[in-house]
């Protein structure tokens, strides 16, 4: 049978899948189902037709999960905004599901039986000392043709009005922001942890944000994590893991602002040494105020150009970063690292690579890269770090396997 757009079909929904959908099969046809949960019975409506398989969303629950709740949301649900995918997901059952995500991921990529647990951030806490569900400190609305801002639906350019952004850090949410309208085609947000929320203007505007003991200066535009615990608890995760000791040698590479490279050189101290690989402009200039007393070298590159040697070109200006270095911490944009990268990190003589990677998908794939070159997975932690969405932030362990 074939399905084209707006067909409605009764099925029982299976695991979830990478991008915030369920799995589904109706007459041999593969079905993306969202806003559904794992083992209701629903009417799916086909939003999209592709190859092989259908996008669409669960539009009537004829049998609903236990872990099915009321969405917090009124904007949230079918053909509504695209924020967030698990509003109608409870809190406890968010968890699983990103870590069945994950663990089918390592599976899938890198052939491992992983079990995965999701651990949850502290809860934001609202001006009325209640927990808040508000987490997002950064907030980017989209302004609809008659000026008002909103958020985008799922897949669309189309800005959904909304009064109220749930996930929004409580000090965006009291912004005057969705109660006016914009003569532009965006309005940015941010809300430091280090002073109140503002609408951004000016995005090389400096910022201080504080995490692992040290105050960070960056554009408002640059990047740091959004979850106002996501910076603390990353940057312990990955001490943990890698351990660092006095004198040994460090590469921050994807290091944006410094956050790692100054956590690092805390530990190897001035007999050790971190070199910080970033290519934004407005990062290396951050991470050089940032460090400019610790330990840490700040190389403006790609990792790419820095890490892997180009054939016929002599890197005549370019830097290039030579092993041996004791710890590695990766952190790359949601592409992952990649082959090369992968393969000259694997090659660096590190004791320890720390993987930091905001898509799972991404990091199976780099994992098996590793462990083709030697390499195993020794330890994987996974963190709640968007919730309400299917957004998942993990740290892995890699260790050269012992011969
Ligand atoms: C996920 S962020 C991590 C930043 C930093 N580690 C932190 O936790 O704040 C990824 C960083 O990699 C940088 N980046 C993206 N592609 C890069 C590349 N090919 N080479 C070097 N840096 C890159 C981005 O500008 C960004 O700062």
């Amino acid at each position: 049978m074939t399905l084209t757009e707006l067909d409605r079909v009764e099925v029982i929904v299976g695991a979830p899948a990478h991008g915030g959908h369920c799995v589904a099969r109706h007459e041999g046809m593969v079905l993306f189902v969202r806003h559904a949960l794992p083992g209701e019975r629903v009417i799916a409506e086909v939003t999209e037709v592709h190859r092989g398989y259908v996008r669409a969303d669960a539009v009537e629950i004829i049998e609903a999960s236990p872990d099915r709740v009321p969405a917090p949301c009124p904007w949230s649900g079918p053909n509504a905004c695209g924020g967030c995918d698990l509003q109608h997901v409870a809190p406890s059952a968010q968890l699983r599901w990103k870590a069945s995500v994950v663990q089918e991921l390592l599976a899938r990529f890198a052939h491992l039986d992983q079990v995965v647990r999701v651990e949850p951030l502290p809860a934001t806490v609202g001006a009325d000392g209640q927990p808040d569900t508000g987490w997002r400190t950064r907030v980017r609305y989209t302004v609809a043709a008659e000026g008002r801002a909103g958020l985008r639906k799922h897949r669309s350019n189309e800005v959904v009005p909304i009064e109220r952004c749930l996930i929004a850090y409580p000090g965006i949410r009291a912004l005057p922001v969705l109660n006016r309208t914009w003569e532009v085609d965006a309005v940015e947000t941010v809300a430091p942890s280090t002073e109140p929320a503002f609408v951004v203007t000016d995005p090389a505007r400096p910022i201080v944000e504080h995490a692992a003991g040290h105050d960070f200066t960056l554009a408002a535009g640059g990047f740091w994590q959004v979850h106002p615990a996501a910076a603390q608890t990353l940057v312990d995760a990955v001490l943990e893991q890698l351990a660092p000791k006095a004198g040994e040698t460090a590469w921050d590479l994807y290091g944006g602002a410094g956050l790692f490279a100054a956590a690092l050189a805390d530990h190897v101290g001035v007999t050790g040494q971190v070199t910080l690989v970033e290519s934004a402009p407005d990062g290396v200039a951050a991470a050089r105020r940032n460090l400019a007393q610790l330990p840490v070298r700040v190389v403006e590159s790609t990792v790419e150009r820095a890490l892997v040697p180009r054939r016929g070109k002599p890197a005549r200006s370019s830097f290039r970063l030579q092993g041996p270095v004791d710890l590695v911490v990766l952190d790359p944009p949601r592409t992952g690292a990649g082959k090369q990268v992968v393969t000259a990190v694997a090659a660096s003589g590190a004791r320890a690579v720390a993987y930091v990677a905001c898509d799972p998908a991404a990091l199976a794939r780099d994992v098996a890269t590793f462990q083709g070159l030697g390499w195993e997975l020794a330890q994987l932690r996974a963190f709640d770090c968007f919730p309400y969405t299917h957004h998942v932030e993990c740290v892995a362990l890699l260790l050269p396997a012992r011969s």
